[in-house]
């Protein structure tokens, strides 16, 4: 065990026998800070930038037992608050049930998914809450991408106030990748299992009330990771890559890509019922995640990064590959249109650009589930987990690279850039991009806040932290008249 005291405990807080995971860029945080003003290195935080940037992602509290993913530490989030100039910096864990446990226990009580074998009974994996946030009734909403519990947290002071009644009352569960419209002020949400019937879909109204949820015929357990909104239209995937159905009996963790199924979306009105769900059926792929969807006459467009399966020597799929890339983490997508036509049952699909490896995208949340021209992605690394090179701009509508910046594409590694509204905007992308950056050479972590309309130009505020922020995954920006909503 390494003495805390030890600066380099912060490179592996638990020596370095659990594998490269949890050391380097990738080793959890062992304290929660509250940093008023960091030192701003360079240019001036605009004054109307107004909210908080919230960023999960795994940070394990203590030494795994055996094998550790990075998928399974516990949640942590790290908050830049913006207001009038003025900047706060926090960090805490999520406080989860299983998170509790163990802080009692004084150690892991929990196995990872490398180790299911040897999993509790009663609590299969740890309920992490550690993939995604989402803003709410000026709450944030920490959620696990197995599908989990919807802890609520206070955006500003990190505490974890509680569990969502509405899910609970649902019966069921919610996945990471819930959407907010935030014109209505609704959550639209899924969950998934290895249960019939394998999915549920539903709504927790502005009011914080759970409005509709019903069961979602699928057939058989999948590993849907994302879903997407419209304004009438909630949008669930069904994707040809799942758990091979005998390990999964036997309770290890075996995915299988399955090329000769279709990749199936599955359009159901906001408030419909399950069964009037409607399937359209594209080339087989995985997807992670979406970047907006919207309604275009009889069209629904949706916008995502497609998982480019490996290709044979022949140009096929190669199915064993593929699967294997994607439990291993290797990331390979592109930006991707589908169009599914409610009239006429149509569907298309194509490439919008073949240039980047685009992943962690983001758009402007005020308007998810109508049309953007805009989003906000990664240049993410083929082969390094959760390195994130460069942020930059597209154009949804054509694929068009806007630009994009990196401080030093060798070793930058970015957070997943959110847009931030301006106070007072006066077009789609009148406001800024904020996102956390770690140098690995110069073992220097900022806060860098770009000009959204010109991503190029390089960040016009930095802020420098005195501590790494470990790579994690998913971030949001709640603007400050929804934070008001506490
Ligand atoms: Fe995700």
């Amino acid at each position: 065990m390494n003495d805390r005291t030890d600066p380099q405990h912060l490179d592996a807080p638990f020596g370095d026998e659990y594998g490269p995971l949890l050391t380097g860029v990738y080793a959890p945080l062992t304290e929660e800070y509250a940093l008023e003003d960091p030192k701003l290195t360079k240019g001036r935080i605009p004054s109307d930038l107004n909210g908080v940037y919230l960023r999960a992602g795994p940070n394990a509290r203590y030494a795994p037992n055996g094998r550790y993913h990075p998928f399974d530490g516990d949640g942590m989030v790290h908050a830049a608050h913006f207001r009038s100039g003025r900047l706060t910096y926090r960090n805490r864990w999520v406080q989860t049930d299983g998170f509790k446990e163990e802080v009692a226990a004084g150690k892991s009580t929990h196995y990872g998914i490398r180790e299911t074998l040897k999993g509790r009974s009663d609590r299969r994996l740890k309920d992490t809450a550690n993939t995604d946030l989402v803003g709410h009734r000026g709450r944030a909403l920490a959620l696990w991408y197995m599908s989990g519990d919807a802890y609520e947290i206070d955006p500003i002071t990190l505490e974890t106030l509680g569990k969502s009644q509405a899910i609970c009352q649902s019966g069921g569960k919610i996945s990471a990748h819930a959407k907010v419209d935030e014109i209505t002020e609704e959550v639209l949400f899924f969950d998934y299992g290895n249960d019939a019937p394998y999915m549920h879909y539903g709504v927790v109204g502005a009011d914080g009330a759970l409005r509709h949820h019903v069961p979602i015929d699928l057939p058989g357990p999948r590993l849907p990771h994302d879903m997407a909104v419209t304004e009438h239209w909630s949008i669930l995937h069904d994707l040809p890559l799942f758990h091979d159905h005998e390990a999964m009996v036997l309770g290890r963790h075996k995915i299988d890509f399955h090329p000769e199924l279709k990749s199936r979306f599955g359009v159901i009105g906001r408030y419909a019922p399950g069964e009037s769900i409607r399937w359209f059926d594209f080339s087989p792929c995985y997807l992670y995640h979406v970047v907006n969807a919207w309604e275009d006459g009889d069209w629904v467009v949706m916008v995502g990064c497609r998982y480019m399966p490996a290709l044979d020597a022949q140009g096929g799929i190669d199915a064993h590959r593929t699967a294997k890339d994607v439990a291993e983490l290797v990331m390979r997508a592109r930006l991707w249109e589908w169009k599914m036509n409610l009239r006429t049952g149509e569907t298309a699909e194509r490439m919008l650009n073949g240039q980047h490896n685009a992943e962690f995208p983001t758009c402007n949340g005020r308007l998810t589930g109508r049309k953007t021209r805009y989003g906000y992605l990664i240049d993410h690394s083929e082969t390094v987990t959760l390195k994130w090179s460069a942020v930059r701009k597209y154009n949804l509508f054509t694929g068009e690279d806007l630009g994009g910046w990196s401080d030093d594409p060798q070793h930058s590694w970015y957070s997943e850039p959110c847009f931030a509204q301006a106070d007072h905007p006066s077009a789609e992308d009148h406001g800024y991009v904020v996102a956390f950056q770690w140098n690995d050479a110069l073992k220097r972590q900022t806060l860098d806040v770009f000009d959204a309309r010109n991503l190029a130009r390089g960040p016009i505020a930095q802020v420098e932290l005195p501590h790494r922020l470990p790579a994690g995954f998913h971030a949001c920006w709640i603007k400050a008249d929804r934070l008001a909503r506490r």
